[in-house]
């Protein structure tokens, strides 16, 4: 089990901007998407290839291709469908599941109200979205769920995550890769990251 931070120059920059309280809902969003884009690029490094041959126009050219393995990205609603409409701009041909999942303010504890699933899911090569890991119930929930659909390679893409929910991703799933923007401080009492970003849902659809 492993986790990668992927701590890329234009990433950092951006983040700057997404933790920024100043920062309008529109530059939110097109930060959130942004910062998706250049994770997926990271994440996306192991995928195997493939030989192959074109014509150019000049002669024989031997190149490589993504091999049939077929992709799927798992956005948890709210705030993870931001990152798979950044992500699709990379990999048009992904399937996309939805969990909905909110965290009850009192407990904590993941509610799942809606799941939506690609048939073939547990074919794929998962990539489940969410850009905060907080304590990690909403996570650790939609991994539950995906094992319960045969989902076998899987993968987790948050923008910040708390140590707390690292580690209770990392108990419950050894085998999913975690990857983030940032690894952050610690959790608040109200379960917020600290330093954070405040709450992405709100942030980038303007609520509250
Ligand atoms: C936030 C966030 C994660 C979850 C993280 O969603 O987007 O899904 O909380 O917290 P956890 O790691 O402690 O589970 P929220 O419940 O606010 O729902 P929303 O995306 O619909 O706003």
């Amino acid at each position: 089990m492993s986790v990668t931070v992927v701590d890329h120059p234009l990433i950092q920059h951006k983040l700057s901007f997404l933790r920024d309280e100043a920062t309008s809902v529109t530059g939110f969003r097109a930060l959130c998407t942004e910062i998706s884009m250049l994770m997926a690029f990271e994440a996306m490094r192991g995928l195997p290839l493939e030989d192959a041959e074109v014509r150019t126009p000049v002669a024989t050219a031997r190149v490589r291709r993504l091999a049939g393995k077929k992709l799927a990205l798992v956005a948890i609603l709210r705030a993870g469908l931001i990152m798979a409409d950044g992500i699709l701009t990379l990999v048009p041909n992904a399937r996309v599941g939805h969990v909905g999942l909110y965290r009850d303010e009192q407990t904590l504890q993941p509610v799942q109200y809606f799941v939506k699933l690609p048939g073939d899911v547990a074919d794929r090569d998962v990539f489940v979205l969410d850009p905060m890991l907080a304590t990690g119930g909403s996570a650790v929930a939609a991994l539950d769920l995906l094992k319960q659909h045969g989902a076998k390679s899987l993968r987790l893409l948050c923008i910040l995550g708390a140590p707390e929910g690292i580690a209770r991703v990392e108990g419950a799933h050894p085998d999913v890769e975690i990857i983030l923007a940032a690894r952050d401080d610690r959790l608040d009492d109200r379960g917020f990251i600290v330093p954070g970003l405040g709450d992405a849902g709100d942030r980038i659809y303007g609520t509250r």
